[in-house]
């Protein structure tokens, strides 16, 4: 007897035989392969489509046609003639399986809202979201059989979606007849389902066929504010938008405002009120731009660092200000947008992932959600880089996270010509090891500084300060160019050879542009990217020793700083342990990633709930060898770690020996000269 056909669904992969007429759709549900539905098989909500790969298939051994896929039905005439189909789409729901095929489903069925495609975001997260849009035909009311409206519609669901035991929410029972009505029975309702022993509850209800739903993901950073708008039927981020917190006012960074809570009594609920206020003005921005109603968005996800968490969610953070750093709640929590004052359905809801520990967030569990090194072979280092940078390293076998207070020097702060990234900053730099002569780039200009046509470029935004990035290549190539010394120290004895060291009071200064605006790498800005750098690479170092490990196998950069540093430099400044250069990668806003992650799929929240409960947590402050860690990372890239596999990529400085005095004299010549 010949068996029946192959069916083989892509992107996923996953595949099966399914008996001649089959509709596609129940192949796909019985594979677990995500297909939207909202009108439940009739049709009408064109969510299902699919389209058939044609072709040999020879290492799946199908050969893949579209005589294999029932003809046009009358459920696809209709749905084609009213609301259009794209040529080579099919109603998954209606064609039927004919013989071996290979099916694709798009991640694109826009049917109302216009979609924008990122570059950034295309990683395919399969659905499996908290709510569903159900469309259904309710009875009508029937004398002989007194049962409410409400409740006829909870059989309807329960008849033709299995949802068992939902229940209603009661702000609905007062409009809730109207819309049945308005609808002539046929209505779709929101069900909200996040953990399957948890009882379903109707969030909203449409009259007729209502076919979109959307998703908010936000990253709540200690200085941005991220939020993506995104379908929870297509998995497509519609809409994204990005606010500077508006904390900022109260404090920079997490500690100051901490004690602003702890100073002014009414300080916990003016920031609670500022960073909801900045959300409510994303989601109306990203409606604006999806060109949808805040009232079609019904799930939410939020992440941010334990402090950004607890402001949020209206928690006064003071106890996450000193040891033993006890969170209020460390659990994933779940609440709605109504209860957080949020402008989008009355009944949508928020899940907030859980928080690693009292120093390391719900946003570094969502960068571990994103990148996974819980389900790694090979030993992960996942660095979020940013005022607090969070680490988390690990492999299947064991994973830890800490947190290391790194200060805003890399995002610009603390140096003398530092800024944020915006256009006339400085972003790329390079300086000859042998005249000292930099050459540079700028935002917003795609030339060399050294190149044609670049000051007429630049004339329009200026040379206005160094970002994050370039700071960190201006430290390494100043330490490639042998203008600083393995300890940091700008070698005043290079002034003779180049005009670009100046002295500076006592110490001396790297002269990088000098027009409109002077721009100088001083000795202290030097001092603030060393504090820095040591601070993380102690707390990494750490967590090796915990791990007993003196080598990491991949290194993934997250955050938006670490987007934009090179690798390269990074090691070189010894930010970051000893690596394969080619086995570190920028991975983006990993949080958001993972954020977004949570909000489409369920078993993402119930898989980082339960990696984060057996994640390791080390308090780096209080080690005795963060001290010793710090101390020897102080030095370019480090006093004792030799770094060869950077040396096998990269020119490093010939080590001196402890014995040669640093920088032909340098410091002891700074020493002698400090007789005040
Ligand atoms: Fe609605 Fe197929 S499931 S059209």
């Amino acid at each position: 007897m010949a068996s029946d056909p192959l069916v083989l669904f892509m992107p996923s992969g996953k595949r099966g035989r399914f008996a001649i007429g089959t509709p596609v759709l129940d192949a796909a549900r019985e594979l677990g392969v995500y297909v939207e539905s909202v009108c439940g098989g009739r049709g009408i909500c064109g969510r299902c489509q699919v389209e058939v790969a044609e072709g040999q298939f020879a290492k799946h051994g199908i050969t893949s046609t579209s005589d294999h896929i029932s003809a046009f039905g009358a459920k696809e005439t209709r749905y084609a003639e009213k609301r259009s189909l794209k040529p080579g789409r099919r109603l998954s729901c209606s064609a039927t399986v004919q013989g071996d095929l290979v099916i694709d489903v798009p991640m694109d069925v826009a049917v109302n809202a216009q979609m924008v495609r990122k570059a950034a975001d295309t990683r395919i997260i399969e659905r499996d979201c908290a709510v569903h849009l159900c469309y259904v035909e309710v009875e009508e009311p029937d004398m002989e059989k007194p049962l409410g409206d409400a409740d006829r519609l909870l059989v309807a669901l329960q008849t033709d979606w299995d949802i068992e035991d939902a229940s209603l929410d009661p702000r609905l029972l007062p409009t809730l007849q109207k819309t049945l009505r308005d609808g002539s029975w046929a209505v779709t309702a929101a069900v909200h389902r996040d953990r399957e022993t948890e009882r379903a509850v109707v969030i909203d209800v449409w009259p007729g066929l209502h076919n979109e739903g959307y998703g908010l993901s936000v990253d709540i950073g200690s200085t941005t504010i991220a939020a993506n708008l995104v379908s929870l039927l297509s998995g497509r981020i519609v809409a994204t938008a990005g606010a500077t917190n508006p904390q900022i006012r109260f404090g920079e960074d997490l500690m100051s405002r901490v004690s602003y809570v702890m100073m002014n009594p009414d300080g916990r609920a003016a920031m609670t009120t500022a960073v909801r206020e900045a959300i409510a003005g994303l989601i109306d921005q990203v409606c604006e731009d999806g060109g949808i109603e805040s009232t079609d968005i019904l799930d939410s996800v939020f992440v941010g660092n334990p402090i950004m968490h607890h402001l949020f969610l209206g928690i006064d953070p003071t106890e996450l200000g000193g040891a033993p750093f006890a969170l209020a709640v460390s659990g994933a929590v779940s609440t709605t947008a109504t209860a957080l004052d949020l402008p989008m359905n009355a009944g949508a809801r928020v899940y907030m992932l859980p928080c690693i520990a009292g120093h390391v967030g719900a946003d570094a569990a969502a960068a571990t959600l994103a990148e996974a090194p819980q389900e790694s072979d090979d030993l992960m280092l996942l660095v979020d880089v940013g005022t607090n940078a969070e680490i988390v390293l690990g492999s299947k076998a064991r994973v830890m996270a800490a947190s290391s207070p790194t200060g805003p020097a890399f995002e610009g702060a603390e140096i003398s010509c530092g800024q944020r990234a915006a256009p006339g900053a400085i972003e790329r730099v390079r300086i000859d090891p042998i005249t000292l002569e930099p050459r540079f780039r700028i935002i917003g200009v795609d030339l060399w500084s050294d190149e044609d046509g670049f000051a007429e470029a630049a004339e329009e935004t200026g040379i206005t300060g160094i970002c994050g990035s370039a700071i960190i290549e201006v430290v390494a190539e100043m330490f490639l160019a042998g203008v600083l010394t393995e300890d940091g120290i700008v070698d005043g004895t290079r002034m003779a050879q180049s005009a670009r060291i100046v002295a500076d009071g006592r110490t001396f200064s790297y002269l990088l542009h000098d027009g409109a605006q002077r721009i100088v790498v001083t000795q202290n800005d030097v001092r603030a990217i060393q504090l820095a750098k040591a601070a993380l690479y102690a707390g990494i170092r750490l967590l090796m020793d915990k791990m007993g490990v003196d080598h990491v196998d991949t290194i993934r950069l997250a955050g938006a700083f670490g987007s934009f540093i090179d690798p390269k430099y990074a090691m070189v400044l010894g930010l970051i342990p000893d690596c394969d250069l080619e086995r570190v990668s920028a991975v983006g806003n990993a949080a958001g990633t993972g954020a977004r992650m949570a909000l489409l799929n369920r078993e993402h929240r119930r898989s980082i709930e339960d990696v984060v409960t057996r994640i390791e947590k080390i308090e780096t402050a209080l080690e005795p060898r963060f001290q010793e860690h710090f101390v020897h990372a102080m030095a370019l890239p480090n006093k004792i770690e030799p770094f060869s596999k950077l040396a096998e990529a990269v020119k490093l400085p010939e080590r001196r020996t402890p014995a040669e005095p640093v920088g032909d004299g340098e410091t002891p010549r700074r020493r002698r000269r400090r007789p005040r």
